[in-house]
């Protein structure tokens, strides 16, 4: 695959207080990206820097050949960006905000048809935004990201304090959005979200980028290769793990698996969010509690 965003050494600093530390990545095209981090740890601050929107102190982005922030009226033309707040105007319907955001951009109005039923909200756009729930508001947001087509698109958080059925929603938009050819970078705390739609992860912390590479991988590297095997013997419940490595502990289970009949079996895989805990650590913890 093809980079379609590449970073390099990427720093910035407020006041005395380096908050991006000389980050490097890229992100292939089609695929989504996943950047994770606890409270603080930096992954706005390198939307922001990524999208033009802040400069940095140093450091190279480049996205589809585009260099930020020399090429941004360029670049402006294919990217979206849905931010980690809802700027909405409150007063006006939801197709108002779409078609006065596509008159500003030079968008054709029947593009406000297209993301309305992309994002399912056709039969609400009447209604003022005000009135929204903050699911219904989030994809207004999203509706007005994509009215040009972006060819890669930035997510800061979309399905935070969302409720699970609009979290649902979205994320089946994301990966509609990828299956069409979209470039997905997502900013994300649930772990299990991550997992679920992410080709690649970037774990950051306090500035540094800490783990990277696929969900699974990730999980693989901490996680044990091993089953447990849970069974009844007269009423008593036994408990046995086996190495999953070692020809010796497959065979130990498969006559197992013969003797008795299995009540549970486990696998021993990590988690993401061991995965994050692991690489994250202590200063986790910190982090929550200075961002509190
Ligand atoms: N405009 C700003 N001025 C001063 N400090 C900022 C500003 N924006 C972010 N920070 C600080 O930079 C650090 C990283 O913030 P941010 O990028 O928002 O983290 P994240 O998105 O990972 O939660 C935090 O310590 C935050 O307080
Ligand atoms: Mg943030």
């Amino acid at each position: 695959m093809n980079n379609i965003i590449s970073v390099e050494n990427l720093t910035k600093s407020y006041g005395d207080k380096q908050v991006v530390k000389g980050i490097s990545f890229n992100v292939s095209e089609c695929e989504i990206f996943g950047f994770l981090g606890p409270n603080g740890a930096g992954k706005t601050t390198t939307i922001r820097m990524m999208i033009g929107e802040i400069g940095a102190d140093s450091g190279k982005i480049e996205i589809a050949g585009l260099k930020v922030p020399k090429d941004m009226a360029q670049l402006k033309t294919i990217v979206g960006v849905v931010p980690d707040f809802q700027n909405i105007y409150d007063r006006l319907s939801v197709r108002a905000n779409l078609e006065f955001f596509a008159s500003l951009n030079s968008i054709s109005k029947t593009e406000v048809d297209r993301v309305l039923d992309e994002v399912f909200l056709t039969e609400h756009q009447q209604k003022a935004c005000k009135n929204l729930s903050r699911g219904l508001r989030q994809r207004t947001l999203i509706a007005r990201a994509l009215l040009h087509k972006p060819k890669v698109f930035f997510l800061d958080e979309p399905t935070s304090a969302l409720d699970p059925m609009s979290a649902k929603l979205i994320r089946e938009l994301i990966l509609k959005l990828k299956n069409n050819g979209t470039t997905v970078f997502l900013t994300t705390h649930y772990m299990e979200e991550a997992d679920l739609l992410c080709d690649k992860i970037a774990i950051m912390n306090q500035g540094n980028i800490v783990a990277s590479g696929s969900p699974q991988g990730l999980k693989d590297k901490i996680g044990r290769k091993a089953v447990i095997y849970e069974y009844n013997v007269d009423g008593e419940m036994q408990k046995v793990e086996f190495s999953l490595s070692t020809k010796e502990d497959r065979e130990k289970l498969a006559a197992l698996l013969r003797e008795h009949e299995p009540i549970k079996i486990h696998t021993q895989e990590a988690t993401l969010e061991e995965v994050f805990l692991s690489v994250t650590g202590d200063k986790w913890n910190n982090s929550k509690e200075n961002n509190q």
